[in-house]
């Protein structure tokens, strides 16, 4: 057969700005600041990193094994290592990107009309009537839909065309903003306040089992692990980069935004009075409480939000892209279509799949919960497996790079004994919430 060239990243910053773009996302920015908040602050922050460090970093470092190693899209690689009996993991690996895209391509279409509404009209009215508005039913619609145009037309253009190059344009913009209106934040005057609520310690909250699973279920959703994002990116790496210094530059690039979001965020509100709208919903919190604030704060609140929503614009259109490449890498190699073909075709179904959830959030929060928390754990705990006992050799795959990174040995050592045991709990704390939140919608 006549095949063209597997596609490649044009530069190492290129892959690495791409790779940070699929992490950091709404789960950055919505998420973690809030968990943070509401278990045990400071605290919460340590766990955090340490979960990163202790599962995030090697399940990521699995990921590029896999990826880089058979260079091909999640369901091929996992069969080059580990025989057909691996393929229906990748299968649902694709299924997980395209579950979780058809809710998250939603909510950012809610970015994007915020997004909007700052540029055009600015903030008024009544911030909370304002989002049951636009969060559900046609107008949820018609945003999701942009945003997915968007998402198709960057993926259609290919690895070096569409996803490199948009990455190198948007990250350091990201990251300038977020910087930006953290500092700004930082000069009002109920900064001190919204810096307590965040961060105010409280040691005894991390203890718990339900806290530890869902920092963890959070470092594999902020981190984009478990269900072959990371993998499909890495495939289109030459040998030649190294994969251990590249996962930890990821990862903290990842922490730093998270963190950095909830130093912008929480004196926003607090400066503002409105910490009452915290108590609700978290995505309450980020879609009433600060267009609320936006609105009180006179002239700059226009601009600032405008700045607001456009980072959280930014990071989430990054973040899809990648879910997207995931169906669609896996689709040129079985389907063998062409990239325009497999994007367009994929995104379609996609953005039909997530009309459901753009009428109801209910429907948006269990999908959330089985494909964004369930699934990222059982990807987790399967790739574990599968590069622990399975896959010959992971380490010389790792090595490829060239220099001898000396915690290789010590990572393998993890990611066979360690590892598994602790996800197998976290798993089961994670089915639990899941079968509890499915229970609840019905009894009630
Ligand atoms: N990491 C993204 C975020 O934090 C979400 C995501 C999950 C993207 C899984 C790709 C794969 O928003």
């Amino acid at each position: 057969m006549n095949e063209a060239p597997r596609e490649q990243w044009g530069s190492r910053l290129g892959f690495i700005l791409a790779a940070v773009g699929s992490a950091v996302g709404l789960g950055n920015m919505w998420r973690f600041p809030y968990f943070a908040a509401e278990n045990g602050g400071a605290a919460f922050v340590f766990l955090y990193i340490f979960m990163v460090a202790l599962v995030g970093i090697p399940i990521m470092l699995a990921e590029f094994a896999i990826g880089r190693g058979a260079k091909k899209s999640p369901i091929q690689a996992l069969a080059h290592f580990g025989g057909r009996r691996w393929k229906p993991l990748g299968v649902l690996f694709v299924a997980g990107g395209f579950l979780i895209l058809s809710y998250y391509a939603v909510i950012a279409g809610w970015t994007l009309r915020y997004l909007w509404n700052a540029l055009i009209t600015g903030f008024a009215g009544d911030p909370a009537a304002f989002f049951g508005q636009v969060s559900t039913g046609g107008d949820a619609v018609a945003w999701h839909l942009l945003f997915m145009v968007i998402t198709i037309t960057i993926v259609a253009g290919g690895i070096r065309g569409g996803i490199e190059r948009s990455a190198i344009i948007l990250m350091p913009l990201l990251f300038l903003i977020v910087l930006g209106l953290a500092v700004f934040a930082s000069t009002l005057d109920g900064a001190g306040a919204g810096y307590a609520f965040y961060l105010t310690t409280d040691f005894r909250e991390i203890f718990s089992l339900d806290v530890l699973s869902e920092a963890t279920s959070q470092a594999f959703f902020s981190l984009s692990l478990g269900m072959g994002a990371m993998l499909t990116y890495s495939s289109y790496l030459s040998r030649d980069d190294n994969m251990p210094r590249e996962a930890v530059i990821i990862a903290g690039s990842d922490f730093l935004i998270a963190f950095l979001a909830g130093l912008m965020v929480f004196p926003l509100i607090f400066a503002l009075g409105l910490s009452e709208q915290l108590s609700g919903s978290t995505i309450g919190a980020l879609f009433i409480g600060l267009p609320n604030a936006f609105a009180e704060m006179g002239a700059v609140g226009r601009p600032v939000g405008v700045l607001f929503f456009f980072a959280l614009f930014v990071g989430a259109l990054t973040s899809a892209i990648s879910l997207l490449e995931v169906v669609v890498a896996a689709i040129i190699d079985t389907v063998r279509w062409p990239r325009r073909k497999a994007a367009l075709i994929m995104g379609v179904l996609i953005t039909l799949a997530g009309i459901p959830s753009a009428f109801d959030i209910t429907v948006l929060g269990v999908v959330d919960q089985i494909a964004g928390n369930l699934f990222l754990v059982f990807g987790a705990l399967c790739l574990a497996i599968f590069v622990g006992w399975v896959m010959p050799d992971p380490i010389a795959e790792l090595r490829r790079g060239g220099e001898r990174v000396a915690w290789l040995p010590l990572w393998y050592g993890f990611i066979r004994y360690v590892v598994p045991p602790l996800l197998l709990l976290v798993l089961y704390f994670t089915v639990r919430a899941t079968f509890e939140m499915i229970v609840g919608l019905f009894g009630g």
